[in-house]
């Protein structure tokens, strides 16, 4: 890095010098003083514009381009900051940020789970951004307490049901899906999904280990089908009557209930359902964003973030995403409205579900969740 700033000092010096020579040549020359000076800013014009910088901010999104780019664009067009994005598997990109190390192009790392934001504060790739502007917008247990990132966006892990085969008054709790009367009932993705593993973790951080174990074993017993597909397979597994009740995050019922095709139709069989509204609340989860450590362009990237939980950003978020906004006061969609909005919210401070992770990833191997 040091070489390139010294290389392209030495471009700049030899340019302003022959700049200098130049200039001495045509003011030499008889010639009208306004063509004179016209030719000279042409000139100073072309030589300066590469040494420029544009003004940009690089960031590393767990995001899927369709779900963040017009944001992007957004902000682009309101401040010229260009933004260079790189989207990747959470996992992938904590493994690149931390072998680029110093020399990482990154100013933004956004993902999709708390954990993996804590994960990356583990590992010292973040730094603490201490921004009134950010503290405003979101609330303290969606940020982390030491300011290394900032929720974006909300999400509920809920029960979806059949409207057929079970009556809302049936369910209850997280707690109760692992009672027996469940048995051969439950489709749920695999445990290698940070969803799941933040859902354990947050019945560890409630109940403790060992209540969550047996929670955990519990489900397993449970469960209709070995663990397979995405939080939509589950939604359809329960549609066709493989199971009659699924734990998904709630933007992918909203997802589902937007779109045409047999999606909407299997979406449309199911009711959702939020859990432990008589106690602590349904459990959330947040996309979040946190500003890499050493970033080189860490104005931009603040305002970046900034311009993510201002008004415009989290309408998109809300309406586009069927998420739940960050910011007090910003509508949700009508599809996310007919679930009942606003709901019972678990108050537990996101960065819980990342200190539990890995006791979460072990516990779910002791119960054979695959
Ligand atoms: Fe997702």
């Amino acid at each position: 890095m040091l070489h390139m700033r010294m290389v392209r000092i030495y471009i700049r010096i030899n340019l302003l010098y022959h700049y200098h020579q130049l200039r001495l040549l045509i003011w030499n020359n008889p010639m009208n003083h306004w063509i004179q000076s016209l030719i000279l800013a042409v000139v100073f014009v072309l030589i300066s514009a590469p040494t420029l910088a544009t003004e940009e901010v690089n960031l590393y999104s767990a995001r899927k381009e369709a779900l963040i780019k017009p944001l992007l664009d957004k902000f682009t067009k309101q401040t010229g900051v260009k933004v260079n994005l790189l989207t990747g598997k959470a996992k992938a990109l904590l493994k690149r940020l931390q072998s680029e190390g110093r020399n990482t192009p990154a100013d933004i790392l956004l993902t999709t789970d708390a954990g993996n934001l804590h994960a990356a504060t583990a590992a010292h790739l973040l730094q603490p951004i201490d921004n009134a502007s950010l503290k405003v917008v979101v609330p303290q247990n969606l940020r982390d307490p030491a300011d290394h990132w900032y929720a974006l966006s909300i999400r509920s892990r809920v029960v979806v049901h059949s409207k057929e085969r079970v009556k809302a008054s049936e369910l209850s709790t997280y707690e109760d899906l692992a009672d027996p009367k469940w048995k051969g009932r439950i489709c749920i993705r695999s445990s290698n999904n940070i969803y799941n593993q933040s859902l354990l973790a947050s019945l560890i951080s409630h109940n403790g280990v060992e209540k969550a174990e047996s929670w955990a074993k519990g489900m397993v017993a449970n469960m209709a089908q070995p663990p397979k597909g995405n939080d939509r397979a589950q939604v359809k597994a329960v549609a066709v009557g493989v199971c009659d009740i699924a734990i998904i995050n709630t933007y992918y019922m909203g997802v589902m209930l937007h779109k045409d095709a047999g999606q909407k139709k299997a979406a449309s069989q199911v009711s959702l359902f939020f859990p432990n509204q008589a106690d602590r609340g349904a459990h959330i989860n947040i996309s979040g964003a946190g500003i890499i450590k050493g970033a080189k362009h860490k104005e931009n990237a603040i305002k970046l973030l900034e311009f993510l939980v201002s008004d415009e950003a989290q309408q998109w978020y809300a309406q586009a995403n069927h998420e739940y906004p960050v910011k007090a006061g910003i509508p949700v969609s009508d599809i996310v409205n007919a679930w009942g909005y606003p709901f019972k919210q678990d108050g537990l401070n996101v960065g819980e579900l990342g200190k539990y992770n890995a006791d979460a990833v072990k516990m779910f191997d002791r119960a054979g969740w695959k």
